[in-house]
């Protein structure tokens, strides 16, 4: 880490440890460093007038410099060593615990290109805006430059990034969440692409001011200008609105880069299956936020021989390898996960990936210095105190934890990870699968009768309402591909890319088969009719049986399902089979004129492949029962 203090000079075109003078501070970059960055830096320091500027390495040495400074000021509390070693707990501004979905921009030139799912501001508007919130945005604090790798480094999939934010707990963070320092900031060269992105908390401190330990303000944008490659992020400090090598680069920007470059950036989780048999198979696995999505990358098995390995919980990078199959990576280094929830029965992986190397935010505290959340255990322990630092027990009225109170834990650490999760080749994708959480309608698997139509099913699948935004919290809503908040372009657009992606893909005749599951389907006494968690393998099972041709199928009006004896229920006889794959006729019509009703908000945007998916779904269901 370079931090200094310097008499005024100015970049020069070597870029090398020049000194620079920006208003208030002075900084002198590493050595080597593009002259561009060290521009972007300059400049930016110029409009948030920062006391101190300084370059992040990314060593163990400033991570440890780094989480000192944040316990002396109160925003880290460093937990027991004993139980949790080397981790600490954050707790949130009680204003400033989600990523903040209204007020997340897509400023890209025309609107339409951002679509009815974004909202749009004008990027010469939003440009005005932002320059008056961030001028002196960062007095009194010090501004971090945080250089970062999407992927591992030097992956022909990878991206790199440079994040500046006035917030160490971020820094923190983006040192687990990237592969951040001087290695990603020495491949930053002439004409290699970078992202920058530029986060304040929108907190400046006057002179003798007393900081809060979690700085942010009231007002927030959270802002992407997909043209110009660019993430200006204000006010929040929160997960995806303020660690933006997440969702702002990784998705949002990142799925335009998809798009012109012919790839595809999702919000999947990738993971590896392996059977008694030895086969092994790869799949990328959309699911909305809060659907389990981090526990079914990290299943642990119910049937005896079978294991997953992880390879990333979130989001995976795709694109078609040499051989023409479909590859993937995940751009992450660590996972940033929903604690409430994770637990030794819904995801022992976790639990025991959490034991010490970990921040935590909003979770509740113990009095022996451990931490807790509900789900952890069946039985809150005594004395707690609740995310917000106040006294808990049973029988308070909200809960110990937030809802969407998190842990941030390097990927290593995670017990399923698979030896080769960072290869750089990334991993050959032989199945995706699109999830959601629905009670009615959608049987527990079903697979795809083509490319095309898997699409369909992608562009159509809802969840309820979940925590990691904000919203009503049970609410039905549309989800397509999972993509809904991270989608950097116009949703309608991005489905004819996937269409254009089957295209190529079937040239090369190496297309990865789709699936839909659904592990939340209720019986009428509102019961979940199958167990889930460990015993989604045996869905597993029977999508590595078709991927290899292995079993038959029914073909029904949604596509294929098992067949009476095809999924292996041995052990767990009492699913009633019946019930989880049920079709109703009428509720799916319903559900048709509801999709029409969707895609409407698309206009004539929509690809004609999509409506012709949704006329041959009726057709089908007509011709029914
Ligand atoms: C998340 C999400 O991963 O909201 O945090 O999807
Ligand atoms: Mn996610």
């Amino acid at each position: 880490m370079t931090t200094t203090l310097h008499p005024s000079k100015t970049a020069t075109k070597a870029g090398a440890a020049k000194p620079v003078a920006v208003s208030a501070a002075y900084f002198e970059s590493p050595v080597g460093t593009d002259v561009h960055v060290i521009e972007w830096v300059a400049r930016i320091a110029a409009i948030t007038q920062p006391d101190e500027v300084v370059w992040c390495d990314g060593s163990a040495a400033e991570f440890d410099r780094i989480t000192k400074l944040l316990v002396d000021q109160g925003t880290l509390i460093r937990l027991n060593p004993e139980h949790r070693p080397f981790s600490f707990l954050a707790r949130s501004d009680p204003s400033d615990v989600a990523r903040v979905e209204d007020r997340t921009f897509i400023c890209s030139e025309r609107s339409e290109d951002a679509g009815p799912t974004n909202n749009w501001v004008a990027p010469a508007e939003m440009r005005t805006t932002l320059n008056e919130l961030f001028q002196g945005s960062m007095i009194g604090r010090t501004m971090y430059v945080v250089p970062f790798s999407m992927g591992p480094l030097g992956s022909p999939f990878s991206k790199l990034g440079v994040q500046v934010t006035d917030s160490p707990y971020v820094v923190a963070n983006l040192r687990i969440m990237t592969r951040m320092g001087s290695d990603a900031l020495s491949r930053i060269r002439g004409s290699v692409e970078w992202v920058p992105a530029v986060h304040s908390v929108g907190a400046p401190l006057g002179p003798g001011q007393q900081d809060v330990p979690w700085p942010c303000n009231p007002t927030k944008y959270i802002s992407h200008f997909p043209e110009t490659r660019e993430i200006w992020s204000y006010g929040s400090a929160y997960g995806g609105n303020a660690i933006l090598a997440k969702k702002s680069f990784a998705l949002r920007i990142a799925s335009v880069m998809a798009r012109d470059e012919g790839w595809l950036a999702e919000h999947m989780l990738i993971l590896r299956v392996t059977s008694p048999k030895g086969r092994t198979m790869h799949v990328a696995a959309a699911f909305p936020s809060a659907c389990g999505k981090t526990n079914f990358a990290m299943l642990t098995p119910s049937i005896p021989g079978w294991t997953v390995e992880t390879i990333g919980d979130d989001i995976a990078w795709i694109r078609q390898g040499p051989d023409g199959r479909l590859r993937a990576i995940n751009p992450e280094a660590g996972f940033f996960g929903v604690a409430p929830g994770t637990g030794p029965k819904t995801n022992p992986n976790a639990v025991d990936m959490l034991w010490g190397n970990t921040i935590f935010t909003n979770v509740a505290l113990r009095d022996d210095g451990d931490v807790w959340w509900e789900g952890l255990s069946k039985v809150a322990p005594d004395n707690l105190t609740d995310w917000r630092g106040e006294a808990w027990s049973p029988s308070s009225d909200s809960p110990a934890a937030h809802p969407n109170s998190r842990f941030t834990v390097a990927a290593d650490q995670c017990p399923s990870i698979a030896d080769d999760w960072q290869h750089p080749d990334g991993v050959v994708i032989d199945a995706i699968i699109f999830g959601g959480r629905r009670a009615s309608n959608v049987p527990l698997v079903v697979e795809a009768r083509d490319w095309n139509h898997g699409v369909f099913l992608g562009a159509t699948i809802s969840s309820e309402q979940t925590a990691a935004a904000e919203g009503t919290v049970g609410e039905l809503r549309r989800d397509p591909f999972a993509m809904l908040p991270f989608c950097g372009y116009n949703m309608a657009d991005y489905w004819q890319h996937w269409l254009d992606v089957g295209k190529t893909l079937r040239a090369s005749a190496k297309v990865p088969r789709i699936f839909q599951v659904n592990w939340f389907r209720t019986a009428d006494d509102g019961s979940f009719l199958w167990p889930g968690f460990g015993e989604n393998a045996r869905v597993l099972e029977w999508i590595m049986n078709r991927v290899d041709g292995q079993v038959g199928a029914k073909e029904t009006a949604l596509g294929y399902v098992p067949t009476d004896t095809g999924l292996n229920i041995e052990g767990i006889e009492d699913v009633d089979l019946e019930q989880l794959f049920a079709i109703d006729r009428d509720a799916w019509l319903a559900e048709s004129d509801d999709t029409e009703g969707f895609f409407g908000t698309f206009g004539d945007k929509v690809p004609a492949e999509l409506y012709g998916q949704l006329e041959t779904l009726r057709k089908k269901l007509r011709a029914s029962n």
